[in-house]
C-alpha cells in the first residue's frame, strides 16, 4: 500500500456539512473557544438549505395568541404519525422561538406584521400560522446570516473539500476524517476530539428531487460505515409540488408558500380535488367545502384548515392518484392556482422567488396563469440515531444534527419544520460536541493505515482498465429509485430494486475515470456512488421490512397503518464488518415511551 502525500488539520471539532445546522454547530463550538473548523463540499453559502424558501416554524403566538409549543408539538407529531422520537419534538417544539429572535438578533431580517411584529405564515399541517419567513427565501437569509456570523468569528472553512470517510481510533472513537479537496485533488485529513455531521440529504438518488448535486447521503453512509445506527431510512418526503415543466428543470422546488398564501390544487377539470383526500385524522380540522376554506382565506378569522395544506404525504398520493386517474395536466402533474386568488402585486410581493423562477425556466407568468407541478423528492426523515439532548450518535465521539439526523420527524416532516430543527439541534450538536471534545483526553492522531485505504479506493478508478462509467451507474440508480423506491412502494418491486442495488454495489467498486484529479466531475461522482448506493440500500431494507403505510412511506401492497409497526424504528447498521461493502443489518426496536402528560394532549378533544 502506497503511503499518500497528506496535509494534517488537527482541531477540537470539525463539523461537516456547512448549512443552517452545521453553521449553527459551528458558531456553538466556536463560543467555546474550541479550535473549530466547517467544511464543506460547495462554496460557502450553497446549501440545501436554500430549498427551505417558505418559512421557519416557531410556535410564537405573534399571529395566533393561542399558539404555543404544545400545539406545535403535538401538529408535529401527527404529521409524523406518532413515529417521532417524542423528547426531539417537544424540544423542538419549546426552543424554536428562542432561536428566530437570535437568528434577528445576528442580523435575518424577518418580513413584519402591520405593527411590527414578526410575520408568521400558514403551512400545511400546522393549526396556526407559524412560519417566520422572508418571502420565500427564508433558507437563504438564514444561510446568510450564520454564514456572516461564522466568519466575523473568524472561525477556519474547509471549502470545496469532499470528506470521504470518517476515522476511528482502537477504541472505536470518531477521531476525524480524511477527504480531498476539489480544485486541486489533494487528500485531506483532519483529526478531531469531536465530529459533527451535518450533511444533509440523500436525493441526488432519485430522478425527480429538488436536490442539488452535493445531497448524496454521504453522512448518512459515512455513519454508518463508523459504525453508527441509523434508523427510519425507509421515510423519504415527496414534497407535492415540484416543477413538472419542462423537463430540463423537473423537480425543482414550488414552495408550500404558494399554498399557504392562498393557492389551491387542481386537476384537469377544474376541480379542487383535495376536498377528496381528507384523511380521518385530519377531518375535524379542515374545511369540508370550497365555501368554507375560501371564508378561512378571505378573512384569516377562523382557523379551519383548508385540505390543499393537509401534511405533505397526503397531498403528494393525493396529486399522484389525480394523475393516474387521467386527471392530471399535460406534462403528468397537476395545477397549482394562485393568479385567480391573489392580486398580482400580491403574489410579486410575497413569492417573488417563485414568480422569476416560473418566467424565467417555464415562461410562465404565474401572476396569470396556473403552474404544473407535482412530487419531487425532498427531504430525508430517516437518519443517524442520536440521542436527543445532545445529538450524540451511538458511535462515541460522533454527533448529528439536520437532515442526517433521524427520529424529530418521524415518518413525515411538516414544511417549515426543517429550519427550526436546524437551527434547534444545530446549536445543540454544537453544545454535545463541546462537552465530549473537552472531557476528551490524549492526543487524537490519524490512523495511517485507514487513511491509506480509503485513499488507494478514491484513487483506483484512474488506474483501471475497462470498468464502469460514473454516470452511467448513477443514471440507473436513479431509474431504479424512481422507479421501484418511489412515492407508492410494492414488496416485489422492492426485492427487484435491492437486486439492481446489490448489483449496482458491485459495479461502483469497478468504476473507471480519466483525467487528473483536479475539479473532475466523474471522478467525484465515482467518489459520491457509494454512499448513494449505500443509503438507497438502506432506504429499500427499510421499505421492505416496513409492512404498513406510515406518512412518507406508502405500501400499496399494505394501504393502511399497522399500530404494531407504529410502536417501531427500524434501526440499521453495519454489525462487526463495517465499510461500504459490508452488508447492513435491520431490526425493529420500540420507540421511546413518551410520558403520560405528554400522551394527554392526543385525547379527544385536543
Ligand atoms: O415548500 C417549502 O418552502 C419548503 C419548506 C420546507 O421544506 O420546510
Amino acid at each position: 500500500m502506497a503511503q499518500p502525500d497528506y496535509q494534517v488539520h488537527d482541531y477540537d471539532v470539525i463539523v461537516i456539512g456547512a448549512g443552517g445546522a452545521g453553521l449553527r454547530a459551528t458558531i456553538e463550538a466556536k463560543e467555546r473557544g474550541l479550535r473549530t473548523a466547517v467544511i464543506c463540499k460547495s462554496l460557502l453559502g450553497k446549501a440545501h438549505t436554500v430549498m427551505a424558501e417558505g418559512g421557519m416554524a416557531a410556535a410564537m403566538a405573534n399571529v395566533w395568541k393561542e399558539d404555543n409549543w404544545q400545539v406545535h408539538f403535538r401538529d408535529t407529531m401527527r404529521g409524523g404519525k406518532m413515529l417521532n422520537n417524542w423528547r426531539m419534538a417537544q424540544i423542538h417544539a419549546l426552543e424554536a422561538p428562542d432561536r428566530v429572535y437570535e437568528l434577528e438578533r445576528w442580523g435575518a431580517l424577518f418580513d413584519r406584521t402591520d405593527d411590527g411584529r414578526i410575520s408568521q405564515r400558514d403551512f400545511g399541517g400546522h393549526r396556526y400560522a407559524r412560519l417566520a419567513h422572508v418571502g420565500d427565501r427564508t433558507g437563504l437569509e438564514l444561510i446568510r446570516t450564520l454564514q456572516q456570523k461564522v466568519v466575523s468569528m473568524g472561525t477556519d472553512v474547509f471549502m470545496e473539500c469532499k470528506i470521504l470517510r470518517l476515522l476511528t481510533d482502537a477504541d472505536g472513537r470518531v477521531s476525524g476524517a480524511v477527504g480531498y479537496m476539489r480544485p486541486t485533488g489533494e487528500v485531506v485529513v483532519f483529526t478531531a476530539k469531536a465530529v459533527v455531521l451535518a450533511t444533509g440529504s440523500i436525493g441526488k438518488s432519485w430522478k425527480y428531487t429538488s436536490n442539488s448535486w452535493e445531497s448524496v447521503g454521504d453522512g448518512h453512509a459515512m455513519a454508518l460505515w463508523a459504525g453508527a445506527d441509523v434508523i427510519d431510512m425507509e421515510c423519504v418526503q415527496f414534497h407535492p409540488t415540484g416543477m413538472v415543466w419542462p423537463l430540463s428543470v423537473r423537480g425543482i422546488l414550488v414552495t408550500e408558500g404558494v399554498r399557504g398564501d392562498g393557492g389551491v390544487l387542481r386537476n384537469s377539470e377544474g376541480t379542487r380535488f383535495m376536498f377528496n383526500y381528507v384523511a380521518d385524522m385530519f377531518r375535524s380540522e379542515t374545511a369540508e367545502t370550497e365555501e368554507e376554506a375560501d371564508a378561512w382565506y378571505d378573512d384569516h378569522i377562523n382557523n379551519r384548515r383548508t385540505p390543499d395544506l393537509l401534511p405533505r404525504d397526503e397531498v403528494a398520493r393525493a396529486i399522484n392518484s389525480e394523475v393516474k386517474a387521467g386527471r392530471g395536466s399535460p406534462h403528468g402533474g397537476v395545477f397549482l392556482d394562485i393568479a385567480t386568488r391573489r392580486s398580482a402585486e400580491y403574489i410579486r410581493r410575497r413569492l417573488p422567488s417563485m414568480y422569476h423562477q416560473f418566467m424565467e425556466l417555464a415562461g410562465v407568468d404565474i401572476t396569470a396563469e396556473a403552474m404544473e407541478v407535482g412530487p419531487t423528492c425532498h427531504y430525508m426523515m430517516g437518519g443517524v440515531r442520536v440521542d436527543a439532548e445532545t445529538q450524540a450518535a451511538t458511535v462515541p465521539g460522533l454527533f448529528a444534527a439536520g437532515e442526517v439526523a433521524g427520529g424529530m420527524h418521524g415518518s413525515n416532516r411538516l414544511g417549515g419544520n426543517s429550519l427550526s430543527d436546524l437551527i434547534v439541534f444545530g446549536r445543540r450538536a454544537g453544545l454535545g460536541a463541546a462537552d465530549f471534545a473537552e472531557g476528551r483526553r490524549g492526543d487524537v492522531g490519524a490512523d495511517q493505515a485507514q487513511v491509506a485505504s480509503v485513499v488507494d479506493e478514491a484513487f483506483a478508478p484512474f488506474g483501471r482498465e475497462g470498468g464502469h462509467n460514473p454516470y452511467d451507474l448513477h443514471h440507473e440508480l436513479q431509474e431504479t429509485m424512481q422507479s421501484l423506491v418511489g412515492i407508492i412502494r410494492k414488496g416485489p418491486e422492492l426485492e427487484e430494486a435491492l437486486t439492481k442495488l446489490e448489483d449496482l454495489k458491485q459495479q461502483a467498486a469497478k468504476v473507471h475515470v480519466s483525467g487528473g484529479r483536479q475539479y473532475n466531475p466523474g471522478w467525484n461522482l465515482a467518489t459520491d456512488l457509494p454512499s448513494m448506493i449505500t443509503t438507497s440500500i438502506a432506504v429499500t431494507q427499510g421499505a421492505l421490512n416496513r409492512t404498513e403505510s406510515r406518512g412518507g412511506h406508502t405500501r400499496e401492497d399494505f394501504p393502511g397503518p399497522d399500530p404494531e409497526m407504529g410502536k417501531v424504528n427500524f434501526v440499521q447498521r453495519q454489525r462487526g464488518e463495517h465499510g461500504y461493502l459490508a452488508p447492513i443489518s435491520i431490526a425493529p426496536e420500540p420507540l421511546p415511551e413518551m410520558p403520560a402528560e405528554l400522551r394527554q394532549l392526543f385525547e379527544e378533544g385536543n
